[in-house]
């Protein structure tokens, strides 16, 4: 007997795995290729503020960046503020921009993101571009916070719904001013308004988070009805599949563990991962249009069934209101 293989079945469990392993890297190679560029290179923001969530890490850490390299004051909401601190400290060398700064922010509990808006309400003379972008994916039980959420209904869209309310007025008042949405393809077609924390079962690591992006979705879309001819423009958006640390925080075997794995080779840079970002807040032609969802820096299709729903985002805007309860003076609309 040799050391190769015979017969055709031992090649083929020889060679499969192999074929297999240059495909994904052949496939994620041409999808970084065909990635969109926000191809902004003489946009500058200087003079604008931009409040960013979940800034220590992935996509926020580099949309951040960008936004300081462009010269914007720019305040990284986050809740590990020892690790958020580090990402300021490197955006301030690598871009030389001094105006980066930290506050603490947990979107899963309404007390800090109050207290989060307030502090900038009292600090902040003008917001003018708000991205909301903080995300968990892949919970494997249904955990509930503090207000009685599930954390990843409470991270991804109850507390940006609250946040983006109190901090309104100030957009307004800062107007032209934009708010983007990072959400994703990991989307619904429709959802049970009467069961947003999933009191009644069914309760899945990824329809968790895919309830939570279509979320974003719905809510992106009322928050630009209401807001039309006001000066405020919303849009969300996907980022594509990018290789950040969301993975590693992931339970549930198609977010946590397929995805971990492919990831690596399949998914886009963060830097890429940022681009339609960095499109929303600052291209010159993105100020104008309000209530769309992009990819790849284009008006995207994908979340069409949503968008549609005129009734759906009512009635997700109404739950969410009364869930987080959302007061009079919070209310800039
Ligand atoms: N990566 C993808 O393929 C992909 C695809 C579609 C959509 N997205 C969306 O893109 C956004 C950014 O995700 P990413 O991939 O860049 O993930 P990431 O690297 O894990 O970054 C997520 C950021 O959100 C922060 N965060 C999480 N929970 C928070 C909370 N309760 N309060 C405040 N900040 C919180 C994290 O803080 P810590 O550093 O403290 O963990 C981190 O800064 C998410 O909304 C995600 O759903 C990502």
């Amino acid at each position: 007997m040799g050391i190769w293989p015979t017969g055709y079945l031992t090649w083929a469990t020889v060679i499969s795995p192999a074929l297999l392993m240059v495909l994904v890297y052949i496939l994620g190679i041409v999808y970084r290729w065909k990635a969109g560029r926000a191809n902004l290179n003489s946009v500058r923001m200087d003079g604008k503020t931009v409040v960013i969530t979940g800034a220590s890490a992935g996509i926020g850490k580099e949309t951040a960046r960008d936004m300081a390299s462009r010269g914007a004051k720019v305040i990284l909401g986050c809740r590990n503020i020892p690790k958020a601190t580090k990402v300021a400290d490197d955006i301030r060398n690598t871009t030389g921009n001094e105006k980066v700064f930290v506050r603490q922010l947990d979107t899963s509990s309404l007390t800090s993101t109050r207290n989060f808006c307030n502090q900038i309400l009292a600090e902040e003379k003008r917001i003018d571009v708000l991205i909301l972008n903080a995300g968990i994916a892949g919970l494997d039980e249904r955990n509930l916070t503090s207000d009685g959420f599930e954390y990843t209904m409470a991270t991804n869209h109850f507390g940006h719904f609250l946040l983006a309310n109190m901090l309104l007025g100030l957009l307004k008042k800062s107007r032209p001013s934009r708010i983007v949405i990072v959400s994703s393809d990991s989307l619904l077609d429709t959802l049970s308004v009467d069961n947003l924390n999933f009191e009644k079962g069914e309760f899945g690591p990824y329809k968790s988070y895919c309830q939570s992006k279509s979320c974003n979705v719905l809510f992106c879309r009322r928050l630009a009805e209401l807001t039309r001819g006001e000066g405020v423009v919303v849009n969300s958006m996907n980022p594509g599949l990018v290789y950040t640390e969301i993975f590693d925080k992931a339970g549930g075997i198609f977010i946590g563990l397929f995805f971990r794995l492919l990831v690596p080779f399949l998914g886009k840079t963060e830097v890429q991962g940022a681009q339609t970002v960095v499109y929303l807040a600052a291209a010159e032609e993105t100020g104008a249009i309000t209530g769309k969802f992009f990819e790849d820096c284009k008006i995207s299709s994908t979340a069409d069934a949503l968008l549609k729903n005129d009734e759906l985002a009512k009635q997700v805007w109404e739950a969410s209101e009364t869930l987080v309860g959302l007061q009079p003076n919070e209310k800039h609309y």
